[in-house]
């Protein structure tokens, strides 16, 4: 059963310079048309239901030539006030990296970041790097390369279980697996390994599993405070899996972000600030943000 919602704080950025120029994924096609105006609208619409949710949404700027960079989830993963930075695979999205770097570095003590880090390693940030209580969840195949996920172990001192994808459609892991509260996860799994998918079903014996048709429109790039989950409003099956399982689900139309391969959640980098530093003590080093 979902648990209670909790208020969180989300990292966006605002698609102005959105558009498809190129293809790093099978959902983008440079030839299709693309409406700004629309994605723009889109967003806002998401950023709207975050608010009324009673969640804290900030702004990076985004920066003309970086059609990519409404995908904020990519920009790093937050772990207890630790920023672990991003290092794309692509070209095209490598100077993304420095601009969310440098957010954290000067809003870090507003939001309760303490520290930033680039990693050596690909890592494209909460698009394969999923956050739980008792571990981190970690996405390789595609984009975030496993030395990434070491790195991050040691940077903030959490276990991080790595997992395969095998399906070009899911080449981040939220494309594939969406964590709903605190011990539930929803997963597709002919997404990934036949060795992932026995890890998964091990770890998480509860989990919902989402159905093709809802994992194709990308419903599974979903963003649970614990109790309401913002999803694609195509996923009407997940829709209903997840009211079935006490969740209240809050349906989003990204239809213009999906040319690109996005969905809320890749809109959605979500800022952990320090807590419960009781247990945390000794845990996370402290590096120079390169
Ligand atoms: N066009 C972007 C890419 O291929 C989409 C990124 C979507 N982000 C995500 N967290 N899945 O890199």
């Amino acid at each position: 059963m979902a648990t209670a919602a909790t208020r969180r704080h989300y990292l966006m950025c605002r698609p102005t310079y959105f558009t498809v120029s190129y293809a790093i994924n099978p959902w983008m096609h440079p030839d299709v048309a693309v409406d700004t105006d629309l994605a723009v609208a889109q967003w806002e619409n998401l950023r709207r239901i975050y608010l009324d949710l009673g969640h804290e949404v900030s702004l990076i700027d985004p920066v003309p030539g970086l059609p990519d960079m409404v995908f904020a989830a990519n920009g790093a993963v937050v772990v207890d006030g630790l920023a672990f930075g991003a290092r794309f695979r692509h070209l095209e999205r490598m100077p993304e990296s420095t601009r969310y770097l440098e957010w954290f570095k000067t809003h870090g003590v507003e939001v309760g970041v303490r520290d930033a880090y680039l990693p050596l390693a690909v890592a494209e940030g909460e698009g394969d790097l999923l956050t739980t209580p008792a571990r981190i969840l970690a996405g390789t195949g595609f984009r975030t390369d496993p030395a990434a996920h070491r790195e991050l172990e040691e940077y903030v001192g959490r276990e991080v279980v790595s997992l395969e994808l095998v399906d070009p459609r899911f080449y981040h892991l939220d494309t594939a697996l969406a964590v709903l509260d605190d011990e539930t996860i929803v997963y597709y799994p002919a997404a990934f390994s036949a060795g992932s998918r026995q890890v998964l079903g091990e770890l998480y014996p509860d989990a919902l599993l989402a159905e093709d048709a809802d994992a194709v429109v990308l419903g599974l790039n979903a963003v649970s405070d614990g109790r309401h989950v913002v999803l694609p409003v195509q996923a009407t099956g997940l829709a209903r899996q997840l009211a079935e399982r006490g969740f209240e689900p809050v349906t989003v139309d990204l239809s213009e972000l999906r040319k690109s391969g996005g969905g809320p959640k890749c809109c959605t980098l979500e800022i952990r600030p320090e807590i419960r530093p009781e247990v945390r003590s000794g845990a996370g080093r402290s590096s120079d943000a390169r």
